[in-house]
This record gives structure tokens, sequence and C-alpha cells, in this order.
């Protein structure tokens, strides 16, 4: 009985470790701080999105919709080097203020 609790228990962790990388990238939702999101938004993304070195970025140069597929697939922009930088919960709160304030959300924001 104990060998069998034992192997359960392995087997457990070992799924556990298995299955982590689907759990572990979990999907943005915009359930973040957007006020902290704006912050980091523009202490990191802004530098460039200004139009200086890339090209300008507001949340409203995008629709909620676009920014969603842009969050989903951020490891093909030229840029993730940068996101990869940015804990997923700080890029989940860049996600929130973004996607709230996009070209067809409720208060569209330009950066400004
Ligand atoms: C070191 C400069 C730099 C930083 C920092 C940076 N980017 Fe970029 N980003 C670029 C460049 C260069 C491109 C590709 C060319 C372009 O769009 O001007 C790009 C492309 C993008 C695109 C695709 C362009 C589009 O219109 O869809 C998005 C979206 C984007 N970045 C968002 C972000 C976000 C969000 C952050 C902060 C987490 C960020 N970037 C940080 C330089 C940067």
């Amino acid at each position: 009985m104990r060998k069998f609790l034992l192997m359960a228990l392995v087997c457990c962790s070992f799924l556990g470790f298995i299955l982590s990388p689907v759990f572990g990238s979990d999907p943005f939702t915009p359930n973040g701080n957007q006020r902290k999101g704006k912050y980091l938004y523009r202490k990191y993304c802004r530098k460039c999105h200004d139009g200086s070195s890339a090209k300008e970025l507001s949340p409203s140069s995008k629709t909620m919709a676009d920014w969603e597929q842009v969050f989903a697939n951020y490891q093909n922009l030229k840029c993730k080097d940068e996101w990869n930088k940015l804990k997923h919960k700080d890029l989940n709160d860049i996600f929130t203020y973004l996607h709230e304030h996009a070209y067809d959300s409720a208060q569209p924001a330009t950066c400004g």
C-alpha cells in the first residue's frame, strides 16, 4: 500500500512536470492592474514605440481583438526579447491597459 502511494506521488509530480509548460504559459486576460500597466508600458515599450526607433503605438492604435492577437503571438514580434525581460504578470497589466483603452473600447486612449 505504501509503495502504491509512493508510485502515485511520483506519477503525479511527473505528470505535473509534463503539463507545466501548458499551464505555465497562462493566456493574457484583461483583469490586471491597468494603472500599473500604463506605467509599465510607458517605461518599457513606449521608449521605442514613440515613433523613434519603432512605430508609434498607443492603446487606440489597435482594436481589442488586435491586442489579443498581438499578446497571444508576441513571440513572433521583432521586439520579443524586450517582452521576455518582463514578468508574465507585468505583461498582463500592460495587456489590460492596452485592451481596456483600445480603439473600440469604451475609453480609447492615445499615449500623449
Ligand atoms: C528596443 C525597442 C523596443 C521595445 C522596448 C519594444 N519594442 Fe515593440 N517593436 C520594436 C520594433 C523595432 C518593432 C518592429 C518594427 C516596428 O513596428 O516599428 C516592434 C514591433 C512591435 C509590434 C508589432 C507592430 C504592430 O503594429 O503590430 C508590437 C505590437 C509591439 N512591438 C509592441 C511592444 C510592446 C507591448 C512592448 C513592451 C512590452 C514593446 N513592443 C517593446 C521595438 C521595440
